[in-house]
């Protein structure tokens, strides 16, 4: 298939580039570099072998994408394209409403000018909003806490009504948890402008040095060491949920929905310690209050798609951390963007 990825420079779009040409499909991407650079693609075509081609633009404008439909035979579409930031999403609602659910709108309008009718979509574990019953199923209900949960759960519906208005467009909506690590080459991975706000990233610049310590959002939350439990997943892993996804929106109708996660919650603390024993490196840190809006425990029963797109996640803490690492080693400024 020919598949168009919208944010394909980005994090998850590059290593899914990567994992689709390998697979043998062809992509194409379309970013407007706002959070990316082009170096990304330019490492996914020397890994592969093969042409990525990346047109830098807008997928919120309309006349931009009917030109990459114009110019390349799209079978299936991959929406990464959007703003991530949930703290700036506060900051600036309006920004992440409009590049967010625009850019969903348009893509379904343009989509079946050209009779392309397979989307699989970008969404989050954040649309779970407060559920407090653990693993969270895709049948459970949702709601979010801030703007950029909300563009998500609102480009979620106006998905379904899309593919109900239509129902010979396929439609698959993936709601990824903790995405970490790198491809193992350290050619690719994550690149976040200025203080990273995730995670791994954080950790991976306190061992760097560029950062002087970790601060553990809180310690007294209801988990085994009371800090925060996720579902982190290898970005590779994810890329491959992402083949899955494509391949099985290409032979269906309808809207599917999938969790792609481990089904496994790690506490922020077992992310450290598993940092320094997979790397050999001390991680200082200490414990500061909880961060606002951060939910205690957040982890996927991934059986849905275990069973119906035969994919599950492979790679253990272990390998997330090192590959998290590798690339930040080889790349302390990232692609230098
Ligand atoms: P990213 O920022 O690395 O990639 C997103 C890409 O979209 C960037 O390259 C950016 O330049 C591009 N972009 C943004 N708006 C655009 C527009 N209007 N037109 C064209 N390009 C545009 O982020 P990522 O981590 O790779 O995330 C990819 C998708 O997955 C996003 O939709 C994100 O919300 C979603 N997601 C990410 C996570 C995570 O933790 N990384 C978790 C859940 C969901
Ligand atoms: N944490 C720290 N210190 C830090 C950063 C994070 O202790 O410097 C803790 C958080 O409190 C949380 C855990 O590490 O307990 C993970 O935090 P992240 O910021 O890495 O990830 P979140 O689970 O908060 O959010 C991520 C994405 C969101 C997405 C959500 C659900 O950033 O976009 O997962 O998919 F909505």
């Amino acid at each position: 298939m020919q598949v168009l990825l919208t944010g394909g420079a980005g994090y998850i779009g590059s290593h899914t580039a990567l994992c689709l040409l390998n697979a043998g499909h062809q992509v194409v991407a379309l970013d407007n570099l706002n959070n990316s650079s082009p170096e990304a693609l330019r490492r996914v075509e020397e890994l592969t072998g093969k042409k990525a081609p990346l047109i830098v633009g807008d997928c919120t404008n309309e006349a931009t994408v009917t030109s990459v439909f114009e110019q390349y035979k799209i079978d299936a579409v991959i929406h990464f394209a959007g703003l991530k930031a949930v703290g700036e999403s506060v900051v600036k609602p309006l920004d992440y409403y409009q590049n967010n659910l625009d850019a969903t709108m348009t893509l379904c309008r343009v989509m079946p000018k050209f009779g392309c009718k397979v989307l699989v979509f970008s969404s989050s574990a954040t649309v779970y909003g407060t559920n407090q019953e653990m693993p969270l199923r895709e049948d459970f209900p949702t709601g979010c806490t801030n703007p950029y949960g909300w563009t998500k759960w609102i480009s979620e519906r106006i998905l379904t009504d899309v593919a109900h208005a239509d129902p010979t467009r396929s439609f698959v909506l993936l709601r990824y948890f903790n995405p970490i690590g790198a491809h193992e080459s350290g050619r690719i991975g994550e690149d976040p402008t200025g203080i990273p706000n995730n995670l791994m990233p954080y950790i991976c610049q306190v061992a760097s040095g560029k950062l002087d310590h970790l601060r553990v959002f809180g310690n007294d939350y209801p988990t085994k060491d009371g800090t925060g439990e996720r579902d982190y997943i290898h970005v590779m892993d994810l890329a491959e949920g992402h083949l899955a996804a494509i391949e099985f929106a290409a032979k269906h109708e309808g809207v599917e929905i999938f969790n792609l996660g481990t089904g496994i919650p790690y506490s922020v603390l077992d992310i450290v310690r598993a940092f320094e024993q997979a790397n050999g490196l001390k991680i200082p840190y200490e414990i500061t209050p909880r961060r606002p809006g951060d939910i205690a425990v957040c982890y996927a029963d991934p059986k849905r798609a275990r069973d119906t797109l035969h994919w599950q996640a492979k790679r253990d803490l272990t390998t997330m951390c090192h590959d998290a690492w590798n690339w930040q080693k080889h790349n302390p400024q990232g692609y230098g963007k």
